[in-house]
């Protein structure tokens, strides 16, 4: 195997220099470069990064730990951090957590162990443990979707954190549906113990209120953020006494759920009931009804966790910052309006309207 020795000798050039010119660490004249660039074609030589790590310390790679990978809105953050950390020169390691805080702990541990210089987390509902270990070893890391506070609760970010506004979203949903004419509408909430769950049951109390419509707790039932649970959920709102004529469903997983329950039951959206949800997903437009639903910049949320995490590398010290992203709301059927004229919204990304009120 070529070394860097070797393409120094064949480009007759000191192993400085080949250094320079991988590591665009000093400006080399292009003669030079242009030379030191064939040596290492002609020889086949490919970098010893292991090598390169023990000289500096840096291993140029993030550790990613996500739950529930296979979800699309996890897979499209998961595209965004690839691009970013790719555009940066940055590799990436991935471990799911399983949403587990024992789990957790260990495969950020091992992520640790294995150098990474900085680390990208969703942390689950209890990240006690995680929240230790990484302030103990003083580990860079950027909090992704699920922001936590101090301990204290004084609103205080612990890490940098980058998040989609949750609340104001919801609230939008609910109002949407009050306009509508509904009176009972229905939470499947997601896992209780995450920011996202917290924040969205307080944009659907928030859109209650704003529509002077009464709180009634049997109106919200958790879905653990899952299908199962959303079907679960579902099937107990529809078995009150008296049932929701609406639905908010808080993650996709738990629209999919909800709807299977509609479905055994042979019940219609929206003829029998509403649906409005939280995410967006690629095939939302083509259910019958489309989907009336929240966008989140999914992979623009990967995207900036690498920034951040890439600041925070640069500037060790400076205080703890939190991003939040505006969603769109993805107006299509499933709410029970119909079909705008002239307007068939095909794509996700169609219709939408930003913050709209
Ligand atoms: N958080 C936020 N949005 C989501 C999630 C989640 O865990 N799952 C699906 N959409």
């Amino acid at each position: 195997m070529a070394t860097m020795a070797d393409v120094a000798r064949s480009a007759g050039v000191s192993v400085a220099t080949v250094s320079h010119v991988l590591n665009d660490t000093r400006p080399v004249r292009p003669h030079t470069r242009q030379a030191v660039l064939d040596a290492i074609e002609e020889l086949g030589y490919t970098p010893n990064t292991l090598a390169r790590s023990l000289v500096t310390s840096r291993t140029r790679s993030i550790g990613l730990a996500v739950s529930a990978i296979s979800n699309p809105y996890f897979t499209e953050i998961l595209q965004g951090v690839e691009a970013a950390a790719l555009e940066h020169g940055y590799s990436l390691l991935i471990a799911d957590p399983h949403d587990d805080p024992v789990h957790e702990r260990k495969v950020v541990q091992l992520l640790h162990e294995r150098r990474v210089d900085g680390m990208i987390v969703a942390p689950s509902a209890d990240p006690r443990d995680l929240v230790a270990y990484l302030g103990r070893h003083r580990v860079p890391t950027v909090f992704l979707d699920r922001v936590v506070g101090t301990p204290e609760g004084d609103g205080t970010a612990l890490f940098d954190q980058v998040c989609a506004e949750s609340a104001e979203p919801t609230t939008r949903l609910v109002t949407h549906l009050a306009g509508l004419g509904h009176r009972r509408i229905g939470l499947v909430a997601g896992r209780p113990g995450l920011s996202t769950t917290r924040e969205r049951i307080t944009g659907y109390r928030h859109g209650l209120a704003a529509a002077g419509l009464p709180h009634d707790e049997r109106l919200l039932v958790h879905g653990d953020s899952e299908a199962a649970g959303g079907e679960r959920a579902t099937a107990a709102l529809l078995s009150l006494a008296v049932p929701p004529t609406a639905l908010v469903t808080a993650n996709n997983a738990m629209t999919i759920g909800a709807l299977r329950t509609l479905r055994e039951r042979g019940l219609t959206v929206p003829g029998d009931l509403a649906l409005c949800c939280f995410d967006d997903f690629a095939w939302a437009d083509l259910f019958s009804p489309r989907l009336t639903a929240v966008a989140q910049p999914s992979r623009e949320l990967g995207a900036q966790a690498v920034r951040l995490l890439l600041e925070r590398l640069a500037a060790p010290d400076r205080p703890a910052r939190t991003v939040r992203l505006p969603c769109a709301f993805v107006h299509r059927t499933s709410c029970g309006c119909p079909e705008r004229s002239g307007h068939t919204a095909q794509s996700p990304t169609e219709a939408h309207e930003r913050n709209p009120q």
